[in-house]
């Protein structure tokens, strides 16, 4: 292998298979990898895989053959690829792989899809089982040549759904539109779920695992329709009807027949737990499924292939039979090694058992529990052990329930019906796969036996298909080595010496165990090279199949391989009342036999079987069909690579790859090579050659011999690709770095451009950008002085509108104040004018009454002059002392009066005189309050004025104002002008009030005068007094002169 730094590889790893790598570094036989998670590992150039890196983009190829790198973990990748993207299937040329998707993909399986592939031709379509069916169908038509599809994988891998699915494409493209619900293709699909319930049970592997193999033959007339079918079984798992491991389950039908309900009832049965060969494991219920759904199903499936209402009764019927007879249980006899039946509940089984056969509970019994031989002597009946009779009750359900099996299996061949006229048939294979336990007993060894032989098919198919392309592209293929698996097959199977053979003479002499049997085994084939003795046991044998090693354990061999009919079971079933009973061993009841034992060979009969399979399978023509369970735990889309590396060796893929691989694996038409390795030779793709020429001047020229040239393909030999594709990834290094040079300079060039270009345009869009924020700022600017302007002046308007408004509430509150002022200037004035009344009333009155008094004062001095006269007129003339006394007393009473009147004259201008300077006081007072308010009011207009004066600067309407406030200061200049009328009016009065202190000073120097021409008066009444009194006595003229100076 070429390899180099960076060569891309698969290195194979123990827990993963192989993992993807690149090549570190390569020195001689010494490769340094680097794997996908980073891990160097050194290993063997030679143990490397190539790896074909391209393959990483896409979703894998749908044919292995397209794999440029035709090798395990190419194919195991390209599975895995696949079924991440739930394309469950995958050719390897003419073989379907088919990975079980454990979910159901109902969109693959459909009418439309059926319709699709039907006539597609194969390959055309993405691979699906479909496509294997229409082929089949279509080669059978077509070639006129029966064909076979072989269905094979392990335990769960999807062999039976895929059979199913090839027998319901086949109904469908063979078929016929039937009114009948019983035509021969629903009898064929119905034929299923029948089986599967007798045929079927839970495992650790698979919850429906087929414990039979099956080959179903469809039966075409010359217009390929369905004309017949036929069922083959192999090798029913009889021992589990009697014996099964927890978690696993009897056969379905014994859990349906439990849950059916009335049918139940009538046999006396119960929950599974109640049966000794159903309750030896715990699992009774299955996931998603009902048992009594199912009994249904499997009734009508019944009605469906012709099984008539009597032998359904009866196959249930016996169905419960066996689960009574397994509750049968013994205790030891009386005698020794003798049985009898071990308590009463065993009892009622027993009778149950006996009821539902309908034979003799008491030939029942000695059938249980005894056994005779025959001698020459005759008849010697020998009582059994406890073990012998569970043995013996054991046996008898074994053989009761395969025979159940093949007679339904019978039936429904005789119900669809064999057409022995047709010659086109298609058989479908549903087989178990190659099993390799840890234990492997008798069954693993049949079963891979069986699949020994199909691989021998397989290989030889495969073999004779590549030989086929190699002589249609005619070229010598003389050389191709074919691994042939013929030497196993001698091994088990040749007689007189085989591993059959041997236990089969093992098994008729009854002395012999699994010991002789081993030990004879090695001593014929001690130098067989696919037979080996285990280190560490005497009796296994380990047998190299095709798919691997497998150690087989002998102990059970001898007796499982002994398939012997009690010839007391035997007629215990023939007296049964019950046809069907009876009928199920009415073929051996002829055969006669020296023991009471009549062998046969589970395995010969087995080989006998696979020998007729082989046979119609070589007479037909093969298509493969290899299910792949991809992982134990039967969850979808978990890929277990080393598991799955493990099917597809079993399953013989990676022997058809390595036949390929053995041959020219590697074949591609001229063109698709030229077009990939033509730039290997330029040159010569220039020139003008045939395409066949081009290509072998290309392989000479990289010096590659053993290759060939097929009419249209090169076939070239392993490894050669890999040394073409080595030179290619050269060449397209070189090209790959001129182009990467070129490239980046282009890249480079074309970036400084578009930099530029992009700089520019940059540049252009920050200067507009720029441009645009300028520009917007602008706008708002504008619009903000737009906005200012409309604001400022409504701003103003609304000033406007107010000043109007305040001057008139001022003019208002001014005129109101002016108009209160007047008022209250009247009020004054009014008041002034009533003071001034009663002040000049009250003067003049007390002028009047001055005047009055005055005159009072001088009537009394004219009276007191007259009264004088009168007195000295009295005095003259009253020289009586009477007359004179009346005129003193006159006199002094009108002075008396005089004097009072004087007094309250006084008092009256002494109280004018306080009034008159309180009113002045409150005058004087009012007039300065009313100068501090014209004082005021003079400040407020000027800054009234002050205002109007800005207002009329701004507003030319504000001289109303102003002249308003014009005419208040004229009539404040009025009021001053009232106030200079009112001072004079207070001088007047003043003046008045002078006059008449003076006139009041007048009057009391008049009174003064009065009063001293009274003292006058008096000094001369005194006189006259005391002339009186000379006269009339002293007291008199002292009243009189006390009188006097009270006035
Ligand atoms: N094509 C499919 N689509 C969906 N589910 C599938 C498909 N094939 C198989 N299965 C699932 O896998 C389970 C096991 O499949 P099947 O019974 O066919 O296995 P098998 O190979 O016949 O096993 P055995 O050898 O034990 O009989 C089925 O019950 C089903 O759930
Ligand atoms: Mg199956």
């Amino acid at each position: 292998m070429n390899l180099r730094r960076g060569s891309k590889v698969w290195v194979e790893d123990r827990n993963l298979a192989w993992v993807a790598a690149e090549v570190d570094d390569c020195v001689g036989k010494q490769a340094q990898v680097i794997t996908t998670s980073d891990k160097k590992v050194s290993v063997l150039a030679k143990k490397l895989l190539l790896r074909y890196a391209d393959e990483d983009d896409h979703g894998g190829v749908d044919d292995m053959t397209k794999l440029t790198y035709l090798n395990e973990p190419e194919v195991l990748y390209n599975l895995e690829r696949r079924y991440a993207l739930n394309e469950i299937y995958t050719y390897t040329g003419n073989i379907l792989i088919a990975l079980n998707p454990f979910a159901k993909l109902p969109h693959l399986y459909n009418i439309h899809m059926m319709e699709q592939y039907k006539g597609a031709p194969f390959g055309e379509l993405s691979p699906h089982v479909f496509a294997v069916a229409d082929a089949s169908y279509r080669a059978m038509v077509n070639e006129g040549k029966s064909q076979s599809v072989l269905v094979s994988g392990e335990s769960g891998a999807g062999k039976t759904e895929t059979t199913k699915l090839i027998m319901q494409y086949l109904t469908y493209v063979g078929g016929r539109t039937a009114r009948d619900e019983r035509t021969v293709e629903q009898q064929i699909l119905e034929s299923n779920p029948l089986l599967e319930a007798f045929g079927n049970a839970r495992t650790i592997r698979n919850d429906n695992s087929s414990r039979f193999g099956k080959f179903v033959e469809f039966h075409f007339n010359g217009t390929g329709r369905i004309s017949g079918a036929a069922i083959r079984t192999y090798l029913l798992e009889r021992s589990r009807v009697v014996q099964i491991t927890n978690p696993e389950r009897n056969y379905h039908c014994f859990y349906q027949l439990c849950a059916s309900g009335q049918d139940a009832e009538k046999y006396k049965l119960g929950h599974p737990s109640h049966f000794h060969y159903l309750n030896q494991s715990k699992i009774y219920e299955l996931d998603g499924v009902s048992s009594a759904e199912d009994y249904l199903k499997t009734r009508r499936a019944m009605k469906t292939v012709g099984i008539s209402s009597e032998d359904q009764e009866a196959i249930f019927r016996i169905l419960a039979a066996i689960l009574h007879l397994g509750n049968i249980e013994f205790s030891p006899g009386k005698e020794h090694d003798s049985s009898i039946i071990k308590d009463q509940k065993s009892s009622f089984h027993l009778q149950m058992t006996a009821e539902l056969f309908k034979c003799d509970v008491n030939q029942l019994l000695s059938t249980l529990c005894t056994r005779t031989i025959q001698t020459r002597e005759g008849n010697i009946v020998k009582a059994l052990d406890c073990n012998a009779a569970v043995a013996s009750r054991d046996a008898l359900a074994k053989t009761i329930y395969s025979r159940l099996f093949d007679w339904l299996v019978d039936k429904i061949n005789n119900s669809v019906g064999h057409d022995q006229n047709s010659h086109l048939q298609i058989g479908v294979l549903d087989i178990y796969g190659f099993e390799c336990f840890d234990n492997n007993s008798f069954e693993q060894f049949c079963i891979n036996f069986a699949n020994e032989k199909l691989q021998q098919h397989f290989n030889e198919h495969v073999f004779k298909m590549e030989q086929e392309e190699y002589s249609r592209e005619e070229i010598n293929w003389s050389y191709i080595d074919f691994v042939d698996n013929q030497d196993v097959l001698d091994l088990i199977e040749k007689r007189p010496i085989g591993i059959v053979a041997l236990l089969d003479e093992a098994c008729m002499f009854p002395r012999s165990t699994h010991r002789t049997f081993s030990a004879k085994l090695f001593q014929h084939f001690s130098s067989h090279r696919r037979l080996e003795k285990p280190k560490f046991s005497e009796t296994d044998f380990t047998v190299s199949h095709y798919a691997g090693k497998v150690t087989y354990r002998t102990e059970t061999f001898l007796d499982k391989n002994r398939d012997y009919v009690v010839v007391e079971h035997c007629n215990l079933m023939l007296s049964s009342k019950c046809c069907l009973v009876a009928g199920l061993f009415s073929s051996i009841s002829e055969e006669s036999s020296r023991s009471s034992y009549k062998f046969s060979s589970v395995a010969s009969r087995f080989k006998q079987q696979l020998q007729a399979l082989m046979e119609t399978l070589n007479s037909t023509q093969p298509h493969y069909v290899r299910c792949v369970k991809p992982n134990s735990l039967n969850r979808s889309k978990k890929f277990e690579k080393l598991s799955i590396l493990q099917q597809l060796r079993c399953g013989g893929v990676l022997e058809a790859v390595r036949i390929s691989l053995a041959g020219y694996p590697t074949r591609r038409s001229y063109a698709e090579f030229i077009d990939r390795y033509g730039l290997l030779a330029p040159k010569i793709m220039d020139g003008s050659y045939d395409e066949k020429v081009i290509a072998e001047m290309i392989l000479q020229k990289l010096k590659l011999d053993n290759y060939q040239l097929g009419i249209t393909k090169v076939f070239l030999r392993a490894g050669q690709i890999g040394i073409l594709d080595s030179q290619r990834a050269e060449v397209l290094d070189d090209a790959a770095k001129c182009i990467q040079r070129r490239h980046r300079t282009f890249i480079i060039w074309r970036d400084f451009k578009s930099t530029r270009i992009a700089a520019s345009v940059l540049q252009a869009y920050c200067r507009g950008s720029l441009a645009r924020n300028i520009y917007e700022v602008k706008r708002k600017t504008e619009a903000a002085i737009v906005m200012q302007k409309y604001v400022r002046g409504w701003l103003r308007r609304c000033a406007y509108l107010m000043l109007p408004t305040a001057a008139i509430t001022l003019q208002s509150n001014i005129r109101g104040f002016a108009i209160y002022d007047n008022f209250l200037c009247i009020r004054r004035q009014e008041a002034a004018i009533l003071i001034q009344a009663r002040w000049r009333m009250c003067k003049y009155r007390l002028a009047f009454r001055n005047r009055q008094a005055s005159i009072i004062v001088i009537q009394c001095l004219w009276r007191k002059k007259l009264a004088k006269r009168v007195l000295n007129r009295l005095k003259q003339e009253a020289n009586e002392a009477g007359a004179l006394r009346l005129a003193k007393n006159k006199l002094e009473k009108q002075l008396d009066d005089v004097t009072l009147r004087l007094q309250l004259e006084k008092r009256l201008r002494a109280s004018n005189e306080d009034a008159k300077s309180v009113e002045i006081s409150k005058l004087r007072k009012k007039l300065e309050s009313l100068i501090l308010e014209l004082d005021a009011a003079k400040l407020a207009t000027i800054n009234e004025i002050n205002k109007n004066a800005v207002l009329q600067n701004r507003l030319e309407l504000s001289s109303k104002e102003k002249y308003a406030l014009e005419r208040e200061i004229i009539s404040i200049s009025e009021l001053k002008k009232e106030n200079a009328h009112l001072k004079g009016s207070r001088d007047a009065l003043e003046r008045k009030n002078v006059s008449l202190e003076l006139a009041l000073t007048k009057t009391q120097k008049e009174s003064i005068d009065a009063i001293e021409k009274l003292q006058e008066v008096e000094q001369k009444n005194s006189e006259l007094q005391e002339n009186v009194k000379r006269f009339y006595g002293f007291s008199l003229w002292n009243c009189v002169f006390i009188g006097l100076n009270n006035l």
